[in-house]
Formats: C-alpha cells, sequence, structure tokens
C-alpha cells in the first residue's frame, strides 16, 4: 500500500541547513526534496474543480453585455469566459481549455482576425448568424458545430433583428501556458457579407465516404467548417435504431455517441481539441471513469444529471459542467438526453499521456 505522503529525507532543521536553503534561493535553486509531493504526485491532482454553469443564469448575463458593451476592434469579441473557481482568477475553464458565451446582437458584426490559437463554435439556439472562416461564409444554427483552426481568418454577422448567443472554445490557456500566441487584425467588416445555406467547404468535403481528388493532401486540421445538426441527429439516431435491432452500434447500453473529425485523416478536428456529441436514452446512467486531461460538455436538449466527484449536479439545456483531469464522472438521464463535448484529448494522446479508468474494468 502506498503512503499518501512521502517522507522528507532530511528534517534537520539546525543552522548549517537552514543557511544552505538560503543559498539555494539566493541562487535561484530549489530542492526537489521539499516539494516532490506537489511536483510529482501518485496521481493528477488538479488545481481546476469541477463546476457547473447553468444556462440559465449566462444566456441573462450576455444579455446585459449585449445592452452596455459594444463589439468591435480591440475588445474584438462580445464573450465572457468561463472561470474555473479552482484556477486563481483567471478566464480558464480548465488548464488547457478556453470556453466562453459570445453574444452578437442584432446585425452586428464582430471584426476578422486571426490567431494561433484553434477555436469552434457550438449553437445551443438560435440562428442568423454567418461566421466568415478565411473569406468562406459559413451559416450558424442551432446544434451545428463549426471550426475556426488556427491562424484563420474570421469574423461574424449577425444578420437578423434578433440577438444570438454561442458558446466558443480555444486551446488559449495551454496556448498562453507554453508562449506560443501569435494574432493578426484583419478586415474591420467581415470579407463576405453573402449568406449561403452551404459553406463552400461543405459544399467540397460534406458528401460521405467521398474524397474529393483536388483534396488528396492531409490537413492537420479538417477543411469542414460546419458539421450540421441533421448529420450528427441522424447518425445518433442510427445508432439507437440499431441497438434496438441488436446489432453493434453503440458506445454502452442506450449511450450513442459520435467524434467530429477530419475527413482527411480521420483524426480529430484540430490538433489541440476533440468534440464529441453523446445521446443516452431516458433513463441511462453511464458508468464512472476518470480520464488524463480535462473534458466540458455543454447540454444540447434533455434533463439528467452528472455525478463529478462526489457531488450530484442536476442539469437542463444550455449547462455547461467541466471535468478536470482524473475526477471521476458518470452521466444520468432523466429524459432523452444530448450534450456536446469537447476536451483536450488530442494533446493527452499525442505526448502519450491519455489515460482511462471505467468502474468495473480492471485493464
Ligand atoms: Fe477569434
Amino acid at each position: 500500500m502506498q503512503s499518501s505522503e512521502r517522507a522528507n529525507p532530511n528534517e534537520r532543521n539546525d543552522a548549517d541547513l537552514k543557511q544552505l536553503y538560503a543559498d539555494f534561493e539566493a541562487q535561484n535553486l530549489m530542492p526537489l526534496w521539499t516539494q516532490t509531493n506537489d511536483l510529482m504526485p501518485f496521481h493528477p491532482k488538479p488545481k481546476a474543480v469541477p463546476h457547473v454553469w447553468k444556462w440559465s443564469t449566462l444566456y441573462p448575463l450576455a444579455q446585459r453585455s449585449g445592452d452596455l458593451v459594444p463589439v468591435g476592434r480591440g475588445g474584438e469579441r462580445r464573450a465572457i469566459g468561463l472561470a474555473n473557481p479552482g484556477l486563481g482568477g483567471r478566464a480558464y475553464i480548465s488548464p488547457t481549455l478556453w470556453a466562453a458565451i459570445q453574444y452578437l446582437g442584432p446585425k452586428e458584426t464582430a471584426p476578422e482576425h486571426r490567431h494561433a490559437q484553434n477555436a469552434f463554435r457550438f449553437v445551443v439556439e438560435g440562428e442568423g448568424v454567418w461566421t466568415v472562416v478565411n473569406g468562406d461564409p459559413v451559416r450558424m444554427s442551432r446544434g451545428d458545430f463549426l471550426l475556426t483552426p488556427g491562424w484563420h481568418f474570421h469574423g461574424h454577422h449577425n444578420e437578423t433583428e434578433h440577438p444570438m448567443a454561442w458558446i466558443d472554445g480555444l486551446d488559449i490557456p495551454f496556448s498562453y501556458q507554453n508562449d506560443v500566441g501569435f494574432f493578426e487584425f484583419g478586415s474591420e467588416r467581415v470579407t463576405d457579407y453573402a449568406t449561403p445555406a452551404f459553406s463552400r467547404g461543405e459544399r467540397l468535403w460534406c458528401h460521405p465516404g467521398l474524397r474529393p481528388l483536388s483534396g488528396l493532401q492531409n490537413t492537420v486540421s479538417s477543411p469542414i467548417g460546419a458539421y450540421r445538426w441533421e448529420f450528427t441527429d441522424r447518425a445518433l439516431t442510427e445508432q439507437l435504431l440499431l441497438e434496438e435491432e441488436g446489432q453493434p452500434a453503440t458506445v454502452e447500453q442506450g449511450h450513442a455517441a459520435i467524434r467530429y473529425i477530419n475527413p482527411t485523416t480521420g483524426g480529430d478536428v484540430m490538433p489541440t481539441i476533440r468534440a464529441e456529441f453523446h445521446r443516452l436514452r431516458e433513463g441511462v446512467q453511464t458508468p464512472g471513469r476518470r480520464e488524463v486531461g480535462s473534458s466540458v460538455f455543454q447540454v444540447f436538449d434533455g434533463r439528467g444529471a452528472v455525478q463529478l466527484g462526489d457531488t450530484l449536479h442536476k442539469l437542463e439545456k444550455g449547462d455547461i459542467f467541466v471535468v478536470p483531469s482524473w475526477i471521476r464522472w458518470s452521466l444520468q438521464a432523466e429524459t432523452p438526453f444530448d450534450l456536446f463535448r469537447f476536451s483536450d484529448a488530442p494533446i493527452m494522446e499525442r505526448l502519450n499521456f491519455a489515460r482511462t479508468q471505467v468502474d468495473g474494468d480492471e485493464r
């Protein structure tokens, strides 16, 4: 059995030792033996904490920002970051991930810019905004998952008389921590105000099982700007129908799930962010699991709950929660329950830190 604390090999506290530590400090040195438990724990001990943000709280606050804060060059976006209470006041939902609610008022334009950080949008409600990514106008509608990979110019414009809000996900904390960020301003207005139903990227790439011969070169991020709700919904519906027919299709009994992929590689949509959509049948409870790396979920539809560590949190449409590294989590569906999920799994897998532990699974 492992002890939860490792012994300090040097408990002496005489004057020589005090002087040694003072001399270390004067030379910008720190002994490992006084900080092993923190630097090299037996398992991940995240400073980020599990937390739930209610949509019924987030949306009215975003609305008030819409009344009081203009959107334009400088601030760039009316986006409100979800700050993990364990991360010292920064707008980081986890050590690697950023999540924000973004709000665009009637007829507003968010100017174009680009940055090294990878970004996506997920739309839990509303329509009428187009995001223009490297000059390609992409419609944003309920249930759509939209990509803005690193260093792609992007701006948004609302064509309607009503506001629209959605969530943004980025790798800002990871980029900040590792000093990899670049940023560049683009056009004050979006470069193309056309409002096509489908972007050029979708017209080229979104035909099931078909790859254009003009696109045989693999790309690090997906060339698809929007993953439409119609396809996601149909894929999940078919998984559950196949399960009813006794065919293997779901990830667990009553749990359908898809991963959004880069069609050139079959891998994740962007180098740092994984995105998935999960659908549970009414009454289903997923086995408790914990994973290295952090995840964020948003309830798209239905009611249920999530067990995060020792606490059960009730959930309804729009609610967002974060699962920090190695925190045990389990979903419970009170009604048919749809959830969008994103995570830093591509980073953890690429660097060989990924680990998963599922209740009842002794692998
Ligand atoms: Fe941006």
